[in-house]
């Protein structure tokens, strides 16, 4: 799965961010969230299914322990966001309360973080940082901080580590950006 371009239906993807440096990367943002958590208990949500590889790696590098649990929300349809947001299953935890950390993959526009963020049971938090492997200031619209970016991009759409074209290149270790038409 080591390329350095991947073809997905009709788009060409071109290597973009390679695994040791997401990797090296992840490290440094493990090391400041438990800094910054270290007596605070937080609870962490990851995002479905995008943030699935980024988690995994981040959780194993953190130094403290907290609970998890899964969130899925949908508004994509190919490489654009539909804007309309659907929770399609919550977490299965309680965070009332709670210090909330959300990883995502990918802050586009925001629509479906502001969405879930203002959704009744986030509201109850005692605070929530988001933990996001990238993120678009350019396309970004709503107020939101990302708290631990992992690399801020250009606007061009990427897949690879855990994001995907219609459900493929999920799989690929590296992040590939979608080349410009030929
Ligand atoms: P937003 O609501 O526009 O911020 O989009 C957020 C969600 O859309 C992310 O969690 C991703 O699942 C998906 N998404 C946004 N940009 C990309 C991209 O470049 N590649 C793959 N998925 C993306
Ligand atoms: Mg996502």
């Amino acid at each position: 799965m080591n390329k350095d371009s991947v073809k997905i239906e009709e788009l060409i993807f071109e290597k973009y961010i390679g695994q040791q440096n997401i990797e090296s990367r992840i490290k440094e943002l493990a090391n400041q969230i438990s800094k910054d958590y270290i007596d605070k208990d937080p609870v962490i949500l990851i995002i479905l299914k995008g943030a699935f590889m980024f988690a995994s790696d981040l959780v194993k590098a953190l130094k403290i322990d907290a609970p998890i649990a899964f969130v899925k929300v949908s508004s994509y349809q190919g490489t654009e966001s539909t804007g309309q947001i659907k929770l399609i299953m919550d977490a299965d935890i309680d965070i009332e309360n709670r210090h909330i950390i959300i990883i995502e993959d990918i802050v586009d526009t925001g629509t479906t973080l502001n969405h879930y963020m203002n959704s009744p049971r986030l509201l109850k938090t005692r605070s929530i940082a988001i933990a996001s492997l990238l993120v678009k200031p350019n396309k970004l619209q709503y107020d939101i901080k990302v708290a631990y970016p992992g690399f801020k991009i250009e606007d061009d759409f990427v897949i690879g580590y855990g994001l995907d074209y219609n459900e493929y290149g999920r799989l690929y270790p590296d992040i590939y950006q979608l080349a410009k038409e030929v």
